[in-house]
This record gives structure tokens, sequence and C-alpha cells, in this order.
């Protein structure tokens, strides 16, 4: 029987591949809550443009905190939905499911999250819902949920447990004003970092760091570590390990063409992957072909339209004629000069489409005066896209 593919695309990978920095740099941090009892430090953020592998890690260092005795609580941020009730919600939820309370313990942190989030549902939807100005701070929220951290973190340590972790993935979508509340949270818990057994990291696109330097004078104190992709012998061992677990190989030539079309990319290597076994179903001893790599190139190419198509499609008018002249260099690294010369303007009058293009991960400084596209493949896209 075939055996089902062990890649991963989209999801989280069944083999995590290097990132060995990060991992012990995060892995440092935990051991500071473990062994001193103490706040790990300024909050964690983890940036890059989508799919290099920032929530991998987010959650790889999820499941190596629980096992040191961690209580975890996770949140997503989406557009338009607001952070910090969830926030409340996640810990109130890991508290319980980790059964670390005992029942006048939990009932009086229960009781501090359930007050505070009433704060937070009212107070954010109204006082606290449009962006603030520098000095006028909300202090209800902020001192809310320095209880809930607080509360939560130090119950988990009574117990025996290492403390609290929470972890704020796709920390660009949240509202201003809450990352601004948030920060100051943390920044006042840091004060009494002694009390309060607790790490904070988070992930988000390239605009993260930005978004919170200007949330708080503080906020460059966040520490900001950028994912890149991966080198060639990482990006090789995301093809390789996975098949072989299973006891399949890759022929040469397949891997290195696969190699080339992933460019280092995480999610491409995955799709690449993917794509090759289906083709290949293959069985236990069998080994990937060149062929089939290409005769998945064919799945493969659709989803990658469809991420640029969607890319291409949240694009501003403006920012869609600096794409297409990114696009028109036909290489992969693209002189800014070049840009500003298709495009008919100064150098200096493009810097805003393209600070936006960075931001949202679309294109990334290759660089000193040189970009280059985030998906490999998406300059070709545009040009097959423009001209047909
Ligand atoms: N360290 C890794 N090793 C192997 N595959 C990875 C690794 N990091 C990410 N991936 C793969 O890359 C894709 C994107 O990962 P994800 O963590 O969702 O990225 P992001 O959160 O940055 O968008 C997924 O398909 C995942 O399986
Ligand atoms: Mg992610």
């Amino acid at each position: 029987m075939a055996l089902a593919s062990p890649f991963t695309p989209g999801d989280l990978p069944r083999v995590l591949v290097g990132r060995a920095r990060e991992r012990q740099r995060l892995g440092d941090l935990l051991a500071r809550v473990v062994t001193f009892g103490e706040l790990a430090g300024p909050p964690v953020v983890l940036h890059a443009p989508r799919g290099l592998g920032k929530t991998s890690l987010l959650r790889d260092t999820e499941d190596r905190a629980r096992e040191l005795g961690f209580v975890t609580a996770w949140v997503a941020c989406a557009k338009g939905s607001p952070m910090l009730t969830e926030v409340a919600g996640s810990v109130r939820r890991a508290l319980i499911d980790a059964e670390v309370l005992d029942d006048r313990s939990t009932k009086r942190v229960l009781d501090t999250i359930s007050l505070e989030f009433a704060i937070f549902g009212v107070g954010l939807s109204t006082e606290f819902g449009r962006d603030k100005t520098d000095g006028e701070q909300p202090v209800a929220a902020i001192t809310g949920l320095e209880r809930v951290l607080h509360e939560a973190a130090a119950s988990v340590r009574v117990r025996g447990g290492a403390g609290l972790l929470l972890l704020v993935d796709e920390l660009h979508a949240a509202p201003y004003a809450e990352v601004a509340i948030l920060l100051n949270a943390l920044q006042n818990l840091a004060g009494r970092r002694a009390d309060n057994p607790l790490a904070v990291m988070a992930a988000g696109l390239p605009s993260t760091p930005e978004m919170i330097m200007r949330a708080a004078t503080f906020g460059e104190r966040s520490e900001f570590i950028s994912i890149e992709r991966f080198d060639e012998a990482d990006a090789r061992r995301v093809l390789h390990e996975p098949a072989h677990e299973v006891g399949v190989g890759w022929r040469e030539d397949a891997l290195v063409a696969g190699l080339e079309i992933a460019d280092g990319n995480p999610y491409l290597l995955q799709l690449v992957g993917d794509s090759t076994w289906q083709e290949a179903a293959p069985v236990k001893g069998d080994i990937l072909e060149r062929d089939d790599l290409e005769a998945g190139e064919g799945r493969m190419r659709g989803q990658l339209a469809a991420m640029c198509r969607a890319r291409w499609d949240s694009a501003s008018e403006l920012e869609q004629s600096f794409l297409s002249a990114m696009a028109d260099y036909e290489q992969e690294i693209v002189p800014r000069d070049h840009i500003a010369t298709t495009m008919g303007r100064e150098s200096r009058a493009i810097s805003v489409p393209r600070a936006r293009l960075i931001d949202r991960g679309v294109i990334e400084a290759a660089g000193r005066g040189r970009l280059r596209f985030t998906l490999p493949g998406m300059g070709a896209w545009i040009r097959d896209y423009q001209s047909g």
C-alpha cells in the first residue's frame, strides 16, 4: 500500500529542521523562568514573511515549555478581532486544562480573569478601541491585564509548575491600542520580576517590530528575531528527513531540482515534497525520481499561483506597478533604481509602496538598494499574468 505523505505544506512540520540558534535562545529564556521563577525578560518577537516557519517555531517552543512544567496559553490574532479578551480567555482555559489550581485558588484566579474580561470586553470597544496618542494610557486595562498574568503565572508556580508561557501568533493583526496595553502591562510586571514566572513570545509579519516600537517607547526593548530562509543544508533536510523516516529516498537530481524551485522557503519545500510524493505514491524502499517531481509540478504551480494571485490582489494600484517593475527585471535580485526608472519616478518617491510591501511580507530587502520577492517564482507569475 502507498504511504501517506509525510510532508506538511501549510501545517506543522512532522520533522522540525534547523533553527538551532533560535531554539537555543528561546530555550534559554524558558530556563530562566524555570530556574529563577522570574520573568523571562522583555517579550520575544519572531518576525518574517508568511511561510518561513514562525508558527512552527512557536509551537515547538510551546511543546518544550510544557515538558518543562509550564502552563501555556496560545492566542492567534486576527484583523478586526480583539486580542486581550482572547489572551484572558486562553489563560483561563489553560489553567483549567492544566488542573494546576486547587479549588480556592482556582476560584480566585478565575474570578479575577472574569472581572478583567468584563473590563476588556466593555472598555476596549469604547474607550480603548481607537488609537491612543502617547501619554494617554488606559490604566484600568493595563492593571487588569497585569493582574491576570500575575495571578495566573504565580498560581502555576505555587502548585509546583514552572510558570506561564503566553504565545501570541499573528501579532501584526492585533489592534494597535491593545498591543500598547500588553506592552505596558509587561513593562510593569518587569518591575516586580521575581513575582512573575512568565514568558511572552510572539510572532508576526515584518511590520511587527515597527508596530511594537510605535506602540510603546520601551517597545524597542523587545527581543526581535528575524526568521530567515533555510540554507542549502537545512533545505535538503526538509526534503530528505520526513521521507527517510518512512523508508523513502530521493534521487539526487530530483532533490536538487526541488531545492531550486523552493529556494530555501520552508513552505515551498514542504509543497515540493508533498506534490512529488502524491505523484510517486511510493512504498517503503522506493526512490522519488525527477519524473515524479516534474509530474507534480502542475499541482505545485497551481498552489503557488493562487498565493501569488492573493498577494497581487491585496496590493494597491501603485504597489502593483511597483511589483510589475520588479518582475520586469527577470532576475531574482532587483536593484531599486531599476524599479524607480521603470515606474518613471525618483528613487525617493517609491519608498512608500516599497515599505508597505515589505511590511506585508510580499517583498524583502536583499542587500543595499536591492529587493526580491519573498515567494520564489512570484516574478515569473506576474510576467505570465500580465502577458496572458
Ligand atoms: N523548521 C522547519 N522544518 C520543516 N518544515 C518547516 C519548518 N518551519 C516551517 N516549516 C514548514 O513551512 C510551512 C510554513 O510554516 P509556518 O510555521 O506556518 O510559517 P509562518 O508561521 O511563518 O507562516 C509549513 O508547511 C511548515 O510545515
Ligand atoms: Mg504563522
